[in-house]
């Protein structure tokens, strides 16, 4: 099993680590990957090996510079009050996002693409021309953490920039689910940690995570 600190060691050399949140929340292991270093190939990894949805959950402070807002504020129609998660109190969801020199925004290029440039946009901050860079709706849902990280909320959305934040990488990261092939229901922790092994990855409950930078 991996420790906190290798899981820390691995995400600063921009390898993907994996998280499960717990039995009790989600129950899902995410592939999570520091933002910046999202290849084409690493989009390929994430619909093919992981098989959810690729997102990009950005730190607080990014969305408040950029206008960013939760989805479920600002959906105008009656299906937006009904958004009631089973297992948190609400969805990080906010808008969705195409770079925009992507073309359809859905390749794996493409979805690279708006990827990374989303990692820049978290680098550099108020000077990065968000609205201009990006046009909603697009391929790649965005997710906006909890102002105060895991002592807020215990998602992979607060997990992968606790993370980022103590690897020294920007506030930007990519999650993925882990589903199982055979039955479409989320990959379970054993068969997750097998999967990290087979691919010399790291595992991590977020338990470990919450103890440790929590
Ligand atoms: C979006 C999700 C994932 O579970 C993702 O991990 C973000 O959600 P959370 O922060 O609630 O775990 O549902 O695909
Ligand atoms: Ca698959
Ligand atoms: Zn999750
Ligand atoms: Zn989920």
């Amino acid at each position: 099993a991996s420790t906190v600190e290798d899981v820390i060691g691995a995400f600063g050399r921009n390898e993907p680590v994996l998280v499960h949140d717990a039995a009790d929340r989600e129950g899902e292991t995410d592939l999570i990957y520091p933002a910046g270093a999202v290849t084409a190939d690493a989009v390929a990894q994430m619909r093919n090996d992981a098989g959810g949805l690729v997102c990009v959950a950005l730190s607080d402070p990014v969305c408040e510079t950029f206008d960013l807002p939760f989805a479920q504020d600002i959906i105008d129609h009656p299906v937006s009050s009904n958004l009631d998660l089973a297992y948190d109190d609400r969805s990080s969801f906010s808008l969705t996002v195409n770079h925009r020199d992507t073309y359809t925004g859905i390749t794996d290029d493409d979805r690279s693409l708006t990827i990374r440039k989303l990692a820049d946009a978290a680098t550099v901050g108020e000077e990065f021309d968000f609205a201009t860079e990006f046009h909603a709706p697009g391929h790649v849902h965005l997710l906006r953490a909890a102002p105060n990280l895991l002592s807020d909320r215990q998602g992979h959305t607060e997990f992968g920039l606790a993370l980022a934040d103590a690897a020294g990488q920007p506030p930007a990261v990519v999650v993925c689910e882990m589903l199982d092939d055979e039955t479409g229901a989320a990959r379970s922790p054993t068969s997750a940690r097998a999967y990290a092994q087979h691919h010399d990855l790291a595992f991590i409950e977020g338990r470990d995570l919450i103890d440790r930078l929590g």
